[in-house]
């Protein structure tokens, strides 16, 4: 429930963020920032939890079971950085009635981009064309050199149709001619599909065979973990593409690096990993592989936008009302 408190509220933020927001945190509330800007152990975060009102996580927190064992904790809200929030175990947080908000919307528009950018780098090979190139190795130009696929009037496949996915879909069908499938948990609404000029397809299995991209878009956490794994690849058109912008687990790693290197598929471009910033090894030898250190949002614009709204959620909280991006 929310609070209203007569001294300032205690926060702690866990990573640095931009100079602007940190500076409204710090005037606002009796702020702590760890300056160290590395994740909080779990023994950190039960530290944590006796002695602030808020935190600040974001998606490099781990705040499982092991982090929230704690009895009668001080803190009441975590206002995530970030939209995704499968980091934070929703059971341990409910028997706490600690309340959970993220920042919706404010970076939609810049992860879109990065699954566009990561589609048409793995389409026209241009991760394999740098490497070449800053290798020493180029050549120069001739008719069968990184030849690559066409992105222009195919067939998009996008798994989780809500903002990020829609933002994508917005890109794809208006701005390459692509033809959008869609697959997502819930129905879409006719008018949404039609925006975008985007079929619902029943099933995702249904779904596969018809792509020439898949870009994953879906929440990740348990009940998404492995959705695309060996079964599902082996439906993928041998020359289709996967891209991940969502979250690493949603994609058995192991079962794509064997479907990359036996050609199961074309190609596929990862900006999220199973356990970041791990990589695992298998996925370093693959050619047709694109990755990117998970930067769907990392624009200055965006990155303060997410640093704005959490604060909007505090202020909401700490003036008595419900925060207005609660998730949990
Ligand atoms: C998000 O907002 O979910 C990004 O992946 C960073 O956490």
């Amino acid at each position: 429930m929310p609070v209203i408190m007569n001294s300032k509220p205690k926060v702690l933020v866990t990573r640095r963020w931009p100079a602007a927001v940190e500076a409204q945190l710090a005037e606002r509330f009796d702020t702590e920032f760890n300056r160290t800007d590395t994740p909080l152990t779990s023994a950190e975060f039960r530290s944590a939890l006796a002695r602030f009102d808020a935190i600040l996580p974001t998606v490099t927190d781990k705040l499982g079971a092991e982090a929230l064992d704690v009895s009668a904790p001080q803190t009441r809200l975590l206002a995530n950085y970030g939209v995704g929030y499968s980091h934070i175990d929703a059971d341990a947080v409910r028997t706490h009635g600690i309340t959970v908000s993220n920042t919706p919307d404010v970076l939609s528009e810049c992860t879109a981009d990065i699954a566009m950018t990561l589609m048409l780098m793995v389409a026209r090979r241009a991760g394999e064309g740098e490497r070449e190139l800053r290798a020493g190795e180029w050549t120069g130009w001739r008719p069968t050199h990184l030849v690559g696929a066409k992105v222009s009037g195919k067939v998009l496949g996008i798994v989780g149709f809500g903002r990020i996915g829609q933002a994508m879909a917005q890109r794809a069908h208006h701005g390459f001619g692509m033809k959008i499938l869609v697959q997502n948990r819930s129905a879409v609404p006719q008018d949404v599909l039609d925006r975008y000029g985007a079929t619902q397809v029943e099933t995702l299995d249904a779904m596969l065979p018809q792509c020439d991209f898949v870009s994953l878009h879906c929440p990740g956490g348990a009940a998404n973990r492995h959705l695309i794994n060996s079964r599902r690849l082996d439906l993928m058109k041998p020359d289709a593409f996967l891209i991940n912008t969502a979250r690493g687990e949603v994609v058995d790693e192991h079962a794509l690096a064997q479907a990359l290197m036996f050609d199961c598929i074309g190609g596929a471009a990862l900006d999220v990993f199973d356990g970041e910033p791990r990589i695992a090894p298998v996925l370093l030898d693959c050619d047709n592989l694109v990755m990117l250190p998970h930067l769907g949002s990392a624009t200055r614009e965006t990155r303060e936008a997410m640093g704005m709204r959490v604060l909007d959620n505090l202020v909401d909280y700490f003036e008595g009302r419900d925060p207005r991006d609660k998730v949990l």
